[in-house]
């Protein structure tokens, strides 16, 4: 017998079956031939969450979580981090190599050249609430833009999905910075094409009255190196968004809205913006084993903390520490490292913690350094949505191009009534 095969006894029948192994994995479907009876449905797969149930083949991002790693297509994340630009990487995970000098410059030349949004998205964007939440209003405009381009869903014709893929990466920023604007009430301002993609974005974000905005080094960098760390991580809740509503053949517009409406929940992407809040509630390091104690009673999970996947230090976090103090050096140290220092050290300490492998994750730090370059704390899902789009697009593409993906449909265990006849609402 080969050795690449799982033996299964059914012991309701005393039958075994054997199916193969194929990448450490079995297929779901050859449960389906395991059945008490021909009128038997067969057996599936019981997952929620989808804890132990990989939906797709993929060449893109590995992360291991129990060794800390992660890389996109190879690549260390560290090397990437150190050497590397965001639209470097972007060409990386979207294309699977490094680009040339050519290739490169076209890249930036061709998302530079797609950062101008349409006039109506300004009228749109104007008729939210004064104070309506920038990741609100982000999900919202990125959906609008598929009414903008009569090919978005014009999804397996390369030429068109490449431009919607560039259209998407380049105005996400645009997006981004007008619902800050928004909040701020202050005017729109247009992309500068002189500047790169992340002091564009600054410039968009932070610009008032001078004729050119000049980014401040150190922070376009930082900005830059978090975008990069930020760009991909597998088949995380977003990214399954994204591959679920694609997999209806959906256009990318709608499919990334989706997917950043996953990202903003507080289990996700929206992680950051509750660990500044915590933080500050938390007040003075003095305060920490307090709190750590109220986490450990189940009253609060401590935010950014905890992961599905690394059960080790999340390799993004120790990158983003480092990030941190390139920033305070610009910006002067932000009061709340301290706490969050603090919270760190006790909990790693803490036999709570260290039983559940419960380690900082990329939002812990990420949050404090956005607060020091002044962006405020409602935008920090929208900071991480912004370099996602990559991800999401590359995983999106992917998807269209693997011919086992079928439309996303799970099964479920119906464990509801039986038939039961209708009764008429004076009977009941
Ligand atoms: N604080 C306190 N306890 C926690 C935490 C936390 N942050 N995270 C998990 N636990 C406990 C949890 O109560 C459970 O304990 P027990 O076994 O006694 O019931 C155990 O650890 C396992 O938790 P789980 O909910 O089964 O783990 P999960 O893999 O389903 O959840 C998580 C992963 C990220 C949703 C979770 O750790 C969490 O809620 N963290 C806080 C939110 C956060 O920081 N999210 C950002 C994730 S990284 C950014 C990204 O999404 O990409």
């Amino acid at each position: 017998m080969a050795n690449d095969t799982l033996t299964i006894k059914d012991n309701r029948t005393g039958k075994e079956y054997e199916v193969p192994i194929e990448n450490d994995t079995i297929k779901a479907m050859d449960l389906r031939q395991i059945k008490v009876n021909d009128a038997d449905f067969g057996m599936m797969s019981y997952d929620p969450g989808f804890k132990n149930t990989a939906n797709t083949k993929s060449t893109i991002t590995l992360v291991d979580g129990g060794n800390g790693i992660l890389r996109y297509r190879g690549y260390p994340i560290e090397q990437l981090a150190e050497s590397s630009t965001f639209l470097e990487v972007a060409y990386l995970i979207l294309n699977g190599e490094l680009p040339s000098k050519d290739a490169y410059e076209k890249w930036v030349y061709d998302i530079t050249h797609h950062t101008i949004v349409h006039e109506n998205i300004k009228d749109l964007m104007s008729a939210f609430r004064y104070d309506a939440h920038p990741m609100g209003m982000f999900i919202s405009t990125v959906a609008a833009l598929s009414t903008f381009y009569s090919d978005s869903g014009d999804i397996f014709n390369e030429e068109a999905r490449d431009l919607n893929i560039t259209r998407l990466i380049a105005k996400v920023p645009t997006i981004a910075a007008f619902s800050y604007r928004h909040l701020m009430g202050f005017p729109y301002k247009l992309p500068d094409n002189n500047l790169s993609y992340t002091g564009n974005f600054l410039s968009m974000m932070f610009k008032m009255a001078e004729l050119r905005y000049e980014p401040n080094p150190a922070l376009e960098r930082a900005l830059d190196v978090l975008f990069i760390l930020h760009a991909d991580h597998e088949q995380n809740c977003s990214t399954t968004t994204m591959r679920t509503i694609g997999s209806s053949q959906a256009d990318p517009y709608s499919a990334l809205a989706g997917a950043a409406g996953a990202l903003y929940g507080p289990l996700h992407g929206g992680a950051n913006e509750k660990v500044l809040r915590m933080l500050r509630e938390i007040g003075d390091v003095k305060n920490v084993p307090d709190y750590v104690e109220r986490a450990k009673k189940g009253e609060f999970r401590l935010m950014g903390f905890g992961h599905r996947v690394y059960k080790n230090y999340d390799p993004r976090a120790k990158f983003i520490k480092k990030v941190a103090e390139d920033v305070f050096e610009v910006t002067g140290r932000s009061p709340l490292i301290d706490i969050a220092v603090e919270l760190e050290r006790i909990a790693l300490e803490d036999d709570y913690f260290v039983e559940r492998k419960l380690y900082p994750n990329v939002d812990f730090y990420s949050g404090i350094i956005y607060e020091a370059m002044g962006f405020p704390v409602s935008i920090f899902p929208v900071l991480f949505a912004v370099p996602r789009t990559v991800g999401w697009l590359a995983q999106w593409q992917e998807m269209l191009a693997d011919k086992e993906q079928p439309i996303a449909r799970p099964r479920q265990v119906y464990l509801g009534e039986g038939e039961r006849d209708y009764v008429a609402m004076d009977k009941r």
